[in-house]
């Protein structure tokens, strides 16, 4: 077969497939090098599809496939090998294909597909993986069931569904519900299951398993609660219950991305499932329980129900990263969560709309699917559902849930199917809304107050630059919660939701004794840049009395972020207004520990450098670090007297991972930095030998390293950790993010000789490269050398695994932001990656829409 030569797939071109499929069987028989896939599929044509008659045309996909034979109705055929596949003729009726094919996991470094991890068979289907398994219609809108029989050598043969038959070397699986191809998993290995159990509401019993490696079953227990938890929570908040009799989640040391949530047979990046205090930090804690819910979720949001083609990919992720979103906020803090979210859809989704990459939340063409699973589909697509509930009420977006499951189990549908039935419930026109799905780009919200007569106007102004491929925007519907706070510092005025609609609209508030001061895009209720004439005491008034916790952050953190901005831009000295605030934030024993934390906090570099675009002033990276760094000094002397004390009262005692300990250990951590800077480290050099727990010690010794500390704790780190893959990937990862500008690039190049170094590990290359291009002084540093050295390995990698090299290229996204100097040896680097004999086509599509900026 020959190899998919690049070309731009669109939206508007949907067609069905021509055929359906009435069952698929696969039989496995494993090999390293040498596997076989048998194949039997029962196609029929579509009646739905347009010219299938006399098109004729039988195309099935296939990559890398060694086709040893195929049949028709029993009967040898010898198919055309055509771009991406072959093509066969075949009987107007129904008929049943064979085929024969050897594939080779072991030499399948790309991580897609059938490959090998550690020993193990895994597989990656999405979003064209099975291709490379054997030949097939491998789209979404084919929809099938499956039996499969594994035969193996091995101790677990695992596939999706249900357990069937199991003996010597064998085992059979089969999946009652019709799910696309690249929802197929398989999984053979010496593997130790973690056991669980869960009864449905209905009273169904379900078997729950998490399978990993011996030697990693001590890591299992915190997950498999995060699972159980997940299934209850799906089926108290959307009525959704489990609908297989088991449940396997298995460990994967070599992965591209976090998980997969193939039916019945979630796949998990070691990385995001694996927990122990001892080797995990909260903040790992927390994405796993995040990360479980999110691929259980997707059962019914993704599997049940599933995406026409891809360019409805937001309509299962959007949907799922909401639903995990809500579900961690219940289970911790919402307020909390809420803030975190909100730093990385700006640090993530906005960085990507303001740059070349910038695209709808369903795009309307691509070249390589793979580089579409994006900050902007998942992250703004999640934010378009709380939009839409916020519009139409939590009973509503209930019950336009349940109609949209009803309506569309067993479919593989659209983002119309999806607003249809909310149009429905609401008897609301949901036409402009929609266009959150099609306009890419943040939109500006430019707001202006009028006071009179005790009447307040809200005046509100939108647009939205243009995008690659859209200059021209249209007014989008912007829900806008809004409080009032009266002079007092007393609420006059409880949260409302602004519906605006219209390029320019205003909003009045009667009656008010006082001129009160406005709380806008409250929760940040929309996905938007709030533009506001506001001073300094405004702000920090509005710190210390708003109600709405999202808002109060916010307030903390434009102080923070005008302070820096102002130190860099012409050295001024930090207002007082932002100290003392801050200040009293962090000593008010009202507040949440984390959320005095992540007040502390100060905006990262990548932030700043992307304000001072936008005030248009070119950034100079090696400034911002050293005004952010003066900053935190300056903060430690205005802390000092209150530091000591904050340190001692957050201590936890035994470690527990949930939203209070996890809130003190934040907050207590913040405060080590600081306190790291005035110390010499003697509080984290003690901490780091008594931490009984990860948290502590990572956090003690990155506290060091901030502080340019730390080189002994390294070393200790090492010796202790050197077994423990994923703790060596933070001991790799600190090194680089926390290292001096002008050194980032030489540590990043030695760690790369490490002996426990491999480009082939998608979490060790990321704890490397993906720290240095997160370590934006040191990226960005005039010498030039972090540019080449990441284009260097970017090159190395792409010819083993083109899914991480591209996704890792975006870190070139930013360039236009900067001088000539830096833009010049961006697009020497980038050209030089482009130029690369055979590179992917994965590569290609990101390097040259990089380029095109
Ligand atoms: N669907 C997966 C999720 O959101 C993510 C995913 C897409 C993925 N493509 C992948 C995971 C490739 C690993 C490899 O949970
Ligand atoms: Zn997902």
């Amino acid at each position: 077969m020959k190899d998919a030569a690049p070309h731009t797939i669109y939206l508007k071109d949907y067609t069905p497939f021509g055929y359906r499929i009435d069952g698929v069987e696969l039989t496995f028989k494993l090999h390293q090098t040498a596997t076989r896939v048998l194949s039997k599929i029962a196609f029929a044509p579509n009646p739905e599809a347009p010219d299938t008659t006399d098109g004729k045309r039988f195309f099935l996909h296939g990559e890398e496939l060694n086709l040893i034979s195929a049949k028709i109705d029993g009967v040898p055929v010898t198919p055309r090998d055509v771009a991406g596949g072959i093509e066969v003729d075949v009987p107007d009726a129904p008929f049943v294909w064979e085929a024969e094919v050897e594939i080779s996991p072991e030499t399948n470094t790309a991580l897609e597909g059938l490959y090998m991890s550690n020993g193990m068979y895994c597989t990656q289907c999405e979003a064209e993986g099975f291709r490379k398994i054997t030949y097939y219609p491998d789209r979404p809108d084919v929809m099938a069931t499956f039996t499969v029989r594994v035969e193996g050598d091995l101790p677990v043969l695992l596939s999706n569904g249900n357990p069937v038959e199991r003996g010597e070397g064998f085992a059979v699986w089969h999946d009652p519900w019709p799910k696309p191809s690249y929802l197929f998993a398989l999984v053979a290995g010496d593997l130790i299951n973690h056991p669980g159990a869960f009864t449905t509401k209905s009273g169904k019993e379900v078997e729950l398993n998490i399978w990993v490696r011996p030697g990693d079953e001590g890591k299992c227990a915190f997950g498999m609660q995060a699972l159980k938890d997940s299934m209850k929570w799906d089926e108290d908040t959307y009525g959704r219950e489990y609908d297989l009799d088991i449940f396997n989640i298995v460990a994967v040391d070599d992965f591209n991305m976090g998980a997969m949530e193939n039916k019945g047979l979630n796949i998990f990046n070691s990385s995001c499932v694996l927990a122990s205090k001892e080797t995990s930090t909260d903040a790992n804690f927390e994405r796993i329980e995040g990360i479980i819910a999110h691929e259980y979720f997707h059962n019914w949001t993704g599997n049940r129900i599933t995406c026409r083609d891809w360019f409805q990919l937001c309509l299962k992720e959007g949907l799922t990263v909401y639903r995990d979103q809500m579900f961690s906020g219940d289970m911790r803090s919402h307020a909390v969560k809420r803030i975190e979210e909100v730093l990385t859809l700006r640090a993530r989704q906005f960085r990507e709309d303001n740059g070349p990459l910038a695209h709808p939340v369903r795009p309307e063409s691509f070249v390589e699917i793979n580089n579409f699973y994006t900050a902007t589909v998942y992250e703004k697509g999640a934010e378009i559902i709380g939009m839409l509930r916020r519009l139409i009420g939590d009973e509503a977006y209930r019950k336009g849930c349940d109609l949209y499951f009803e309506r569309h189990d067993g479919q593989a549908v659209t983002i119309e199917d999806w607003l249809a039935s909310f149009e429905e419930v609401t008897g609301r026109d949901l036409a402009q809304f929609k266009q959150w799905y099609s306009q890419a780009g943040t939109p500006r919200l430019k707001m202006e107050e009028s006071w009179e007569d005790g009447t307040l106007t809200l005046t509100f102004n939108q647009t939205t630059p243009p995008t690659p491929g859209q200059n021209e925007k249209n007014p989008q519907v912007i829900p806008i919660a809004a409080g009032l706070i009266g002079p007092n510092g007393d609420e006059v005025v409880p949260t409302t939701v602004l519906e605006m609609t219209e390029a320019t609209q205003s909003f009045t508030f009667e009656g008010l004794g006082a001129r009160p001061v406005a709380s806008v895009l409250r929760d940040f209720s929309a996905p938007v840049i709030l533009e506001r004439e506001i001073d300094n005491d405004t702000r920090a008034f509005l710190l210390a009395h708003d109600t709405d916790p999202f808002q109060k952050w916010e307030m903390g953190r434009a102080l923070a972020k005008d302070t820096l901005i102002a130190m860099i831009v012409d050295g001024t000295e930090p207002s007082h207004a932002y100290l003392d605030a801050i200040k009293s934030v962090l000593v008010d024993d009202s507040l949440d520990p984390a959320f005095r934390a992540l007040s502390l906090g100060l905006p990262s570099q990548d932030d700043l450098a992307q304000t001072l675009v936008d005030a248009g002033v070119s950034p100079d990276p090696q400034r911002i670090y050293e005004a952010r760094e003066q900053l935190r000094h300056i903060l430690a002397d205005h802390l000092q007297d209150v530091l000591p004390e904050l340190y001692q009262e957050n201590e936890t005692g035994a470690f527990v991972p949930d939203a209070e300990g996890s809130g003190k250990r934040s907050l207590r951590l913040t405060v080590l930095g600081l306190l790291s800077l005035q110390d010499s480290g003697a509080t984290a050099k003690a901490l780091f030998k008594r931490a009984d727990n990860m948290t502590e010690q990572a956090g003690a010794l990155q506290a060091l390293l901030s502080a340019g500390l730390g080189a002994e704790e390294l070393q200790a780190f090492e010796s202790q950790w050197k077994d423990d893959r994923l703790v060596m990937d933070k001991w790799f990862m600190m090194q680089v993010a926390f290292a001096a500008p002008e050194k980032a690039s030489e540590v990043a190049q030695h760690l790369s000789q490490h002996p426990a170094f491999t480009i082939k590990n998608p979490n060790r290359f990321r704890a490397v490269f993906g720290a240095l291009t997160a370590n934006h002084a040191g990226f960005h540093h005039a010498s030039g050398a972090a540019y080449r050295l990441l284009a260097d390995h970017l090159i190395a990698l792409d010819a083993l695994n083109p899914q991480t090299t591209a996704r890792m290229s975006g870190a070139f996204e930013t360039w236009k932001r900067y001088d000539a100097d830096r833009q010049a040896m961006i697009r020497a680097e980038l050209e030089r990656i482009l130029a690369t004999p055979n590179l992917s086509r994965d590569t290609t599509e990101m390097v040259s829409r990089i380029l095109s900026a």
